[in-house]
This record gives C-alpha cells, structure tokens and sequence, in this order.
C-alpha cells in the first residue's frame, strides 16, 4: 500500500513542537512519501499536476496538521481547492480518489475537555471535523477514524513543558504509525482473500 503524507505547517523546522516530532517519526518509516506543503509552494502556488500525479499513486493519503482555527492550516485548504477539481475529485470523470483512504492526523491547542458542550471550545472535535469528512465521502474515499492529539500547544510557564508536548507527538507518531501498519495489513488480507 503506497502512502502519501501530506504536511500542512507553516514552519516545521523553526515553528513547530509536535509536528516536528511526528515528521520525524514518519520520516524512518518506508513506503512513506512526504508532501511539506510549504517548502514545496512557499507563494502557496500548488502545482496542481505534480500533486494530482501524487494522489493517483497512493493508496492511503495522511492530512499531517497542526489545527489552525478549528480547521486546516490555510496551505492545506489551498491544495484542497486546486487539487480535488471536477473531474478529477468528483463530477463527470471525477473518479480518481475512489475507494482510496483518507486519513487526519491533527495536533490540537487545548484540552480533551474543552472540546464539549460547556467546554471553552463548546463542540467535540468531530464536529470540527465534519467538512474534511464530507469531502471524502465526495470524492468516493473511505475517512479513516482520525488520530488526534489534544494539549500540544506549548506556552511558557504553561501546564505543559517541552518535554511534555515531546512525549505526547512520539506517543501520536506511534498511533499514527500503528494505524497505517493495520491498514496495509487490512488490505493484505482483501488482497489474499
Ligand atoms: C494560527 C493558529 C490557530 C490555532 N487555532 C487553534 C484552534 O482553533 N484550536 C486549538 O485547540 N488550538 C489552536 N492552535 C494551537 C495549535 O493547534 C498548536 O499550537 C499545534 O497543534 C502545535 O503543533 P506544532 O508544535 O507542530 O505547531 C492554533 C495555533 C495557531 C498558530
């Protein structure tokens, strides 16, 4: 099974606690092409092409991104918008993505429990996450249950230390890793059936 991460951050090298950490953790394993979003297209010009090409090879595609205002980072939903076109995505011909996976890994600020009614971000995370969903289920993709890491955010003289975030991006880096092991072994098994 071939998978294609694509990273949304605006700065992975010099910005980022968490995503850094997963990339890293990602980067070890084989099989897996990595897509940074922006140090391909600094300008946020995609190459729509390049991308679609990309897309057409993978079996599994893997959203790798810090949540940005509840939803993607603005590169991923510019890649979004030139990308998945009519005909491509969806509408007349627009059957490349069908029965391909899509899965989210996302890195989030605040706490489990603020993601809930009464909570300081009042809706669980599945709300939030309902239009990337509804953009598989669009384009024929089967949405694989996100992994989600909650209170990744590191503030100074915040409850959280460095280290803490560190600890918390390798135990999601093995989620997300074991995921996609149980996904390639899923479609072993379809295969040899
Ligand atoms: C522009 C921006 C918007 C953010 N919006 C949210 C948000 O809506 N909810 C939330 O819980 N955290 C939010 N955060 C916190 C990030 O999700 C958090 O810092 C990130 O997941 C940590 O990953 P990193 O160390 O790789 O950057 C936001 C951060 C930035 C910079």
């Amino acid at each position: 099974m071939k998978i294609l991460v694509i990273l949304a951050h605006p700065d992975i090298n010099n910005g980022s606690n968490a995503n850094k950490v997963i990339l890293d953790a990602l980067i070890q394993q084989q099989d897996i092409k990595v897509k940074d979003l922006h140090t391909l297209y600094p300008d946020s010009k995609i190459d729509v092409l390049a991308e679609q090409s990309a897309l057409l090879e993978s079996d599994l595609i893997v959203f790798q991104h810090p949540l940005h205002w509840y939803s993607v980072p603005s590169v991923l939903k510019e890649w979004m918008d030139s990308v998945l076109l009519y005909g491509f995505a969806y509408g007349e011909g627009g059957n490349k993505l069908l029965g391909k996976k899509l899965l989210i890994s996302t890195t989030i600020g605040g706490p489990e429990e603020s993601y809930r009614p009464g909570g300081h971000n009042s809706f669980p995370m599945s709300d939030f996450l309902k239009p990337l969903q509804q953009t598989a289920l669009f384009c024929g993709m089967d949405f694989i249950n996100p992994i989600l890491s909650y209170g990744m955010v590191y503030i100074p003289q915040g409850n959280a230390s460095k280290n803490d975030i560190q600890r918390r991006a390798e135990c999601h880096a093995k989620r997300l890793i074991e995921t996609m092991n149980e996904l390639k072994g899923s479609q072993d098994l379809e295969r040899f059936a």
